[in-house]
């Protein structure tokens, strides 16, 4: 079932491009960070490639779940430190600015509050400027195998790039201060226990995982979906009256929105067909 904003896809053309592979496969997008000889390093040709691709797939009828990942043993080693650092060092403020407005723009702003799930599914190498569209990705699921870095202090730097500001969201403070500070290298299982991602498997496993997941999201009601996460990522900042008054508003939104009107569906099943128990199942979609 399509959400009404997400009936007029390009139905059979190709997304991908030059540094990004997509893939479609029953409603998931697969978005696959294509550089493997680079280790799928984020240059700003893959930023704006990655830009491109994300806009397109959000109007996209084929695509109603995407999963981010990376070709071959990493899922990105992050910025590319010749073409998006070393090469732009002494490039004008007008190339600088727009080299990297766009990797902020696909790695955090498109992607915190995109129209439809996201998942990342972390299958290698994640280092430092991979950590904020990791974050920014709704759910993550990564294999055992993985390995995590900020590795920023390594080479001199401070986490930028929004990759502090991740961090300091989705794990654990000490541990996020912990690696931020050693550059030390962490696994998919660590990973998990300190919030990074939800959970860790064998790398053997990860892909059927991944999609077992997305699956379940493509049978929830997509303008619920959009909504409740997309609240979740706003009331973090808001004070408890705010956020109360800003859900409040938002409930009646989705309700006066919702083409399939699950709300009063999932009443009926619930109260008066007594077909479905709401704690345990979801209500049926269909009409
Ligand atoms: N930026 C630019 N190029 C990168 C890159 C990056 N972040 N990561 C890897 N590459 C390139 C290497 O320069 C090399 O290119 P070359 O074949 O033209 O010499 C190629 O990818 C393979 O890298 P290599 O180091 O030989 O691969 P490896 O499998 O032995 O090690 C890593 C993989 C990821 C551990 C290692 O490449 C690495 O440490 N990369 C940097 C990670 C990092 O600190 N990222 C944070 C950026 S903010």
């Amino acid at each position: 079932m399509q959400s009404a904003d997400n009936a007029g896809g390009q139905s059979g053309a190709s997304l991908s491009k030059s540094t990004v592979l997509v893939e479609f496969d029953a409603g998931i997008a697969w978005v696959t960070l294509n550089r493997p000889e680079k280790r799928n390093a984020m240059s700003p040709t893959l930023n704006r490639e990655m830009l491109e691709v994300l806009e397109e797939l959000e109007t996209d009828s084929r695509c109603g779940v995407v999963v981010l990942t990376g070709a071959g043993e990493s899922f990105t080693a992050g910025m590319d430190l010749k073409e998006y650092f070393r090469e732009t060092d002494n490039a004008s403020a007008a190339v600088k600015l727009r080299v990297r407005r766009a990797a902020g723009e696909w790695q955090w702003r498109k992607l915190r509050h995109f129209a439809k799930p996201t998942i990342a599914m972390v299958n290698g190498w994640c280092f430092g400027g991979a950590f904020t569209p990791l974050v920014s990705c709704d759910l993550a699921i990564a294999a055992d195998e993985a390995t995590f870095g900020l590795s920023e202090i390594n080479w001199g730097i401070i986490p930028a790039g929004n990759v502090t500001k991740a961090v300091s969201e989705a794990m654990l403070p000490r541990a996020a201060l912990y690696y931020i500070m050693t550059g030390e290298t962490f696994g998919g299982q660590t990973a998990r226990e300190t919030g990074l991602v939800n959970e860790s498997v064998p790398l053997a496993q990860l892909r059927a995982r991944t999609r077992a997941l997305a699956m379940t999201l493509l049978g929830k009601n997509p303008t619920v979906l959009r909504q409740a996460k997309n609240a979740f990522k706003r009331v973090g900042s808001m004070d408890w009256d705010l956020s109360e008054d800003y859900i409040g508003a938002k409930a009646e939104q989705t309700a006066a929105q919702d083409p399939e009107k699950g709300r009063q569906k999932g009443l009926t099943q619930f109260l008066d067909e007594k077909s479905i128990r709401p704690g345990l199942e979801g209500y049926k979609r269909g009409d």
